[in-house]
Formats: structure tokens, C-alpha cells, sequence
């Protein structure tokens, strides 16, 4: 439902629109994750407040160049990309801390209208509410909600009859099974063109420490997740029984995250008792990564034409300019 934050009583001018799923869907999620034989909590689960803080925190590690090496590929290209957006608006999904939206902002003054799709309601609106004040002339727009749902633009009178192009940087398109991909990339394509970010394959030596920092901070990120269930369902999770695991599975072409458990216990969620034995694990998220050959493929198949790839020297990223066939 529509709320205008201007009418709050701490005047913000961003306006937010609010799809974020009730609670209960989240206690019906985990409870039905944590039944299944392999038990699994959704990564978009994974992003309360705090869990957005440790996924910026995350994002500054040496070892996470991701968030870096894409940066300075925007950085490196903005123009080209600036004359792909033209005078759309600009829709980023799952927009994070903003950061790479800005270089993009930065290079191409004619887009006039940002709209945030996101989750994490708070962060959202502190980021929107952070480029407005930074960004001459830019109305942003805060959209709370599951982005890999379809979006329901036509309920937001800002977009009605304007052009839009979808920004979808970080690789999260990774965090999607490849046949996931093809159903979300169909959805996504009432934005119109898109860019999207995708982490490239590379060694199991760069790839997994990555995903498992000496900090220990992508650990406390996704052990966030029982602290979350925790306090919003009342169950009672003993975080010292838990240890956080990335590996990278060479086959399937993706880093598999999960919690293990220490040792045989049982967990109480509500009236729900939740066994685990030791060494079980919890698959909190994959992260695949491609060749820009299979991304394509993949594009394609969603009913996308490839138009243009951008890379680092290294190739450790790409960021894919696709448009609709
Ligand atoms: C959001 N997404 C792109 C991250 C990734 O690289 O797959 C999520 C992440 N989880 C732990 N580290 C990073």
C-alpha cells in the first residue's frame, strides 16, 4: 500500500510505496525452510537492518572484490552507460547502499527520476532520502518490496507512461538458480532495458575467501539470520551451537554458503521443535557465477538481446547492457 512519508511525523521527502511481505510470510518461510530435508533459509531473509549494515560491511572486505572491481568498471564506462539510460527512469532493484547508482546519477544529469527497489524498508529509505539531498534535481522513489516478485509499477503514479530501464548491479542475479534467472528476467522485463552486474567464474583460491573473510564479518552476516528468527518469532537459536560455511562447488559453478550445526540439538520456534544433528547444515545461499558466454545464454533465453559487456582488465566482473528482443 502507498504511504507518502511526507505525511509522517518526521518530514522525510522521500516517498515510499510499501509491498514488503507481512511478517507471517516470514514465520510461514522459515518454518517451511527449515522442514525440508535440506534446510534452507531464503537469502532475502538475510537483509533485516542489521544484516544490510554486515552486508555494506561485507562489501569494504579486500577479500569481497565484487563490490570494488564493479564499481570501477561503472566508473570506467559511465558515458557509454549514461547514453544507454538516455532520459529514462531509472529503476534499481535491490538498491542497497546506493553507491554504484550515484556514478551512474553522476554521468547522466538527464535522468530525473530514481526509483529504489528494496527489502530492507529503512535502509532503503535512508539511501533515497541520501541521494536526494546529494543529487541535484533527482526525485527518488522508495519501493519496499521482493523484488524476484513481480513488480507492481503500474501502481506508482511517477512511472505511469514514462519509460523506465532496470539497474541490477552486485551480481544478486547470482543468488538465483540459472532457471530462476530466466523466470526473474522475464518478470523484470516490464522495466524495459536493463544493466545488470554479474560476477564472473574464477578460482576456488580468490572465490572462496570471498565468501569467507579472515574478519569473520560474511560469518556474522549470515548468522544474523537466527538472531533475526530469533527475536521476531521467538525461537531460540544458541548461536555458540552454530558455525557459518562458503565453499565453492566447481560443478555446479557456484559458492554455496550455509550454518552448521555444532552439535545434536533441538530448537523451539513457537510450538515447532526443529532437530538438527551435528554437522547438518542450513543452505542460507548460493552464488553462482558465469562466463559472459552462459549469462548471455541465459539472456537470451529470458527473451533478451545481448547488446553490450563491460569487464574489468581481469575479468573478475562484467556488468551486461541487455535490451528487450
Ligand atoms: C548479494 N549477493 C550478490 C552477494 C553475493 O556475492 O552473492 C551475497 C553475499 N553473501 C555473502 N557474501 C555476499
Amino acid at each position: 500500500m502507498p504511504i507518502s512519508s511526507r505525511s509522517q511525523a518526521t518530514p522525510s521527502p522521500v516517498k515510499l510505496y510499501d509491498f514488503h511481505p507481512p511478517v507471517e510470510d516470514f514465520r510461514s518461510a522459515v518454518l517451511r525452510g527449515l522442514s525440508q530435508s535440506q534446510k534452507t533459509i531464503s537469502p532475502q531473509f538475510l537483509y533485516d537492518k542489521r544484516g544490510s549494515e554486515l552486508f555494506d560491511a561485507i562489501c569494504q572486505l579486500p577479500e569481497y572484490y565484487l563490490t570494488r572491481t564493479e564499481m570501477g568498471i561503472l566508473r570506467a564506462h559511465a558515458q557509454e552507460m549514461a547514453i544507454a539510460l538516455g532520459n529514462r527512469a531509472l529503476v534499481e532493484l535491490g538498491s542497497g547502499s546506493s553507491q554504484k547508482i550515484r556514478i551512474l546519477l553522476d554521468a547522466a544529469p538527464q535522468v530525473k527520476t530514481y526509483v529504489g527497489v528494496d527489502i530492507s524498508r529503512q535502509h532503503l529509505q535512508e539511501a533515497c532520502a541520501a541521494l536526494m539531498q546529494d543529487v541535484d534535481g533527482l526525485e527518488a522513489i522508495a519501493v519496499c518490496a521482493d523484488y524476484t516478485q513481480p513488480l507492481p509499477l503500474n501502481t506508482i503514479p511517477e512511472l505511469h507512461n514514462r519509460p523506465t530501464i532496470g539497474f541490477f548491479p552486485g551480481s544478486s542475479i547470482g543468488n538465483l538458480e540459472p532457471a530462476e534467472v530466466i523466470a526473474f528476467l522475464k518478470t523484470v522485463a516490464v522495466l524495459g532495458d536493463l544493466i545488470v552486474g554479474v560476477d564472473l567464474k574464477k578460482s576456488a583460491a580468490i572465490l572462496e575467501p570471498a565468501y569467507d573473510d579472515t574478519q569473520g564479518v560474511s560469518a556474522a552476516f549470515a548468522l544474523n539470520v537466527l538472531t533475526r528468527i530469533n527475536r521476531e518469532l521467538g525461537a531460540d537459536f544458541d548461536l555458540t551451537e552454530f558455525a557459518y560455511r562458503a565453499h565453492y562447488n566447481e560443478i555446479e559453478g557456484r559458492i554455496e554458503m550455509a550454518i552448521v550445526s555444532l552439535c545434536d540439538q533441538t530448537v523451539h520456534l513457537g510450538n515447532t521443535k526443529i532437530s538438527f544433528e551435528q554437522g547438518e547444515t542450513i543452505r542460507t545461499e548460493h552464488s553462482y557465477k558465469y562466463t559472459i558466454d552462459e549469462f548471455q545464454l541465459l539472456a537470451m533465453k529470458a527473451g533478451f538481446q545481448p547488446v553490450q559487456v563491460w569487464t574489468d582488465a581481469d575479468q573478475l566482473f562484467s556488468l551486461h547492457h541487455l535490451k528487450q528482443l
